[in-house]
């Protein structure tokens, strides 16, 4: 097994179910350190059922990920399969995010019994609702803006004080849409729909007719620059924006009660998989089921856009 691409919290709970279920079963574990680069460089350490106890509720991920470009290549796969030949693994499950599912498609093409679990905050992978990471994301940016609300609501200048909060998805703008929407904020900004300055800004005016002296806006990194973006909005208001980049905070912190479960199952749905000799799915939730899919339909494209919460959020922020 190993954690791949960007850390997300709650891979660690997903690896304790698959070492403890596995063990359980009778099965020996071996865990790949750092990812896809731990797979080339035979980074392989054997675990126990102590290695991962009291593992699940720290962030990020003990066995550590990686990112490496070999992978893309017809040789780095070449040799990952050698490896895994020489190490006499039956099969391999790849936590991860889209890049790592990629990964996992071309290992199975060349044989190897694969099973990937989505892990990754941004949520993007199609053929599940959620991916682990996701939920606990979302606290960590409600809980940035809960503080900056505090502020923005007290502090009262000559004109309003409008904030411009960056949250991290990729190309997906399900981290913004559900912070938006839990955080109670002004607007949001998430790709695929219109840049509409006009929008917003008599969106934002109204609300300060009604007396509101601030205004909370959250946008998602796949929309642009968003230095760019708060100039526009401060040429349109006519006043300062001040822009916060909440980063690589989103990525850290204990996991959700959510993302924990969520982990568990997909990590015991992952070895039930394994241990039948099913090879080549990927394990995704969809209406609270937990369910398989094909790993080569999976495909980063597919994933649908959240139109019911979108519009909801979009009533919520009038
Ligand atoms: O895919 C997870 C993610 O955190 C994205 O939301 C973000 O765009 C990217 O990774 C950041 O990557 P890095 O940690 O390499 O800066």
């Amino acid at each position: 097994m190993l954690t791949s691409g960007g850390d997300a919290p709650g891979m660690n709970s997903a690896v304790r179910s698959i070492v403890k279920t596995l063990i359980n079963k009778g099965a020996e574990v071996i865990g790949i350190r750092c990812g896809f680069i731990g797979l080339l460089k035979m980074k392989f350490t054997k675990l126990d059922v102590m290695d991962v106890d009291h593992i699940s509720s720290d962030g990020g991920t003990f066995l550590k990920t990686g990112r490496t470009d070999k992978f893309k290549t017809e040789a780095g796969i070449n040799l990952a399969v050698k490896n895994i030949k020489k190490m006499g693994l039956d099969g391999l499950i790849i936590i991860g995010g889209n890049g790592s599912i990629m990964g996992a498609k071309k290992l199975a093409e060349k044989g190897v019994k694969v099973i990937a679990v989505p892990g990754t905050i941004d949520n993007d992978i199609a053929g599940t609702d959620y991916s682990i990471g996701f939920d606990t994301a979302c606290n960590v940016v409600i809980s940035s803006v809960d503080k900056i609300l505090d502020t923005a609501y007290s502090l009262v200048n000559e004109n309003p004080r409008v904030f411009l909060i960056e949250v991290m998805g990729r190309k997906s703008g399900d981290i913004a849409i559900h912070s938006a929407l839990s955080g109670g904020v002004d607007e949001f900004l998430v790709p695929g729909k219109e840049l509409n300055y006009k929008k917003i800004i008599s969106n934002l005016e109204k609300k300060f007719v009604r007396g509101k002296e601030h205004a909370i806006i959250i946008m998602a990194e796949g929309v642009g620059d968003s230095e760019i973006i708060k100039e526009n909005l401060e040429m349109e208001l006519g006043f300062k924006v001040k822009r916060i980049l909440l980063g690589h905070l989103q990525r850290g912190g204990n996991p959700t009660v959510f993302d924990r479960t969520l982990a568990a199952r997909f990590g015991y749905q992952a070895v039930q998989s394994i241990l039948n000799s099913y090879g080549n799915f990927m394990v995704g939730i969809q209406n609270s089921s937990i369910e398989l899919k094909k790993i080569e339909d999976i495909d980063e494209k597919d994933k649908e856009f959240d139109h019911e919460t979108y519009e909801l959020c979009r009533v919520l922020c009038r």
